[in-house]
């Protein structure tokens, strides 16, 4: 079983990037996540079945201490922000602090700037966030849990690279 925690502001997309990746499935009227939640995915790579569970956590203040309590076991985490909120995005460096005061050291962790379908609304450039991911040593993609662009990409490089 590979661990992996799902973070970031309220309202960037993390359950729905879930509800993609787990169900294929995308609801607009998405409900905020109240503490954390969780959803398995059983993948193959190497011609090996894998279970992955991904925890679903809340991005809102209030639920932080409660979702800080599962960063502990995971082995990988998507950081997500939305490219149309740059303050989404600028608190990516507290998210990742939160997350490596937590977790072990060799944890994999890819940035995600989530509803790339919104282009026109855009306010996070892309280099900037590549630039950042390099920083940090981060794995960078834009996503679409709508369009279900890189979704299933996103997760399997996590899931593969800790594999
Ligand atoms: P919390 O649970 O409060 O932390 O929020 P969250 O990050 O889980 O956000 P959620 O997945 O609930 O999505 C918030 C809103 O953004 C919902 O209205 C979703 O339908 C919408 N949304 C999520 N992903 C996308 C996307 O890729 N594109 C667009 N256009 N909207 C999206
Ligand atoms: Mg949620």
């Amino acid at each position: 079983m590979i661990d992996v925690v799902l973070i970031g502001d309220s309202a960037v997309g993390k359950s729905q990037l879930l509800a993609r990746f787990s169900r294929n499935e995308f609801s607009i009227d998405s409900k905020a996540t109240i503490g954390v939640e969780f959803q398995t995915r059983t993948i193959t790579i190497d011609h090996k079945t894998i279970k992955a569970q991904i925890w679903d956590t809340a991005g809102q203040e209030r639920y932080r201490a409660v979702t800080s309590a599962y960063y502990r076991g995971a082995v990988g985490a998507m950081l997500v922000y939305d490219i149309t909120k740059r303050q989404s995005f600028d608190h990516m460096t507290r998210w990742l602090e939160e997350l490596r005061g937590h977790t072990d050291r060799n944890i994999v962790i890819m940035l995600i700037g989530n509803k790339s379908d919104l282009g026109t609304l855009r306010a996070v450039p892309t280099d900037d966030a590549k630039e950042f991911a390099q920083r940090e040593n981060l794995f960078f993609m834009e996503t679409s849990a709508l369009e279900a662009t890189n979704v299933e990409s996103a997760f399997l490089t996590v899931l593969t690279d800790i594999y």
